[in-house]
């Protein structure tokens, strides 16, 4: 007998009010994406996402092609007071920097993106096996897709790194940017999308979040509120509409 919808394993996403959003949790071993512009929240979600899965017990894994991995660290240590850090001496979260020069696959304008982005899931592929992490976390893959010229590669680029991490099991969160269209062939490749946003209310701009897509699950059809306090994001029972 199918599995049901709510029977299939999920994974708590961190973020309080979100998981009654999508039944559950993201489903274990899916590859979920959070699409937004700049500020809206995107890197704390993620993070959060990881920090509260080691909180848990899970092993995470952060990999970081735009800002490199000590920014990160030292943001969310200063915002929230996640020591990322100290997990990662603990063995608890391993951070994979792109801009490392010892990975040869730092970004320049003389390489390929398409030779990158075949490179990218190889070494993604490398880092999910040697680590086997319950929990992954890739920040803004947006510009490394925006330099491909055809849609179809994209898509096809998406389906090859997103089938690599469906195939290791690992649970996964994958910030987009909103330029240009790009999210869209991400958002169709991905078993679910979550969009953040800002909404102006009167003189007001207020942080928003809704489901736009999870496969084989029920979700709220209703935009909420997002908050960011010094504990990270919560999403609130409200909509930011009156
Ligand atoms: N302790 C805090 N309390 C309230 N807001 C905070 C706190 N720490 C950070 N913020 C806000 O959170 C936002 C950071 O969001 P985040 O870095 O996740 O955005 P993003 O969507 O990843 O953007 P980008 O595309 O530029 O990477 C900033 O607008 C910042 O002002
Ligand atoms: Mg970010």
């Amino acid at each position: 007998m199918a599995l049901q919808g709510s029977e299939f394993p999920r994974t708590k996403s961190g973020i309080p009010g979100y998981d009654e959003l999508v039944d559950g949790g993201f489903h274990k071993g899916t590859v979920n994406t959070i699409t937004g512009s700049s500020g809206a929240g995107k890197t704390v979600f993620a993070s959060q996402f990881i920090h509260s899965g080691i909180k848990t017990g899970e092993k995470g894994m952060i990999i970081t092609p735009s800002e490199s991995a000590e920014y990160l660290k030292r943001e969310m240590m200063s915002s929230f007071g996640w020591d990322f850090s100290t997990l990662e001496k603990e063995g608890k979260l391993s951070i994979i920097d792109v801009t490392d020069p010892v990975l040869r696959l730092q970004k320049s304008i003389e390489i390929d993106p398409v030779d990158f982005l075949i490179n990218f899931r190889k070494l993604v592929e490398r880092k999910l096996e040697e680590t086997r992490p319950d929990r992954l976390f890739i920040d803004d893959l947006t510009a490394f897709f925006m330099a491909v010229d055809a849609p179809f590669k994209v898509r096809s680029l998406t389906d090859d790194l997103f089938g690599t991490i469906r195939a290791s099991g690992v649970t996964s969160v994958i910030t987009i940017g909103t330029a240009f269209g790009i999210n869209q062939l991400l958002e169709y490749g991905a078993d679910s999308a979550t969009m953040l946003n800002r909404e102006r209310i009167g003189n007001t701009l207020i942080r928003s979040i809704y489901i736009m897509k999870m496969r084989g699950s029920k979700i709220a059809n209703s935009i909420r509120v997002l908050d960011i306090s010094d504990d990270g994001l919560t999403v609130s029972a409200l909509s930011p509409y009156p």
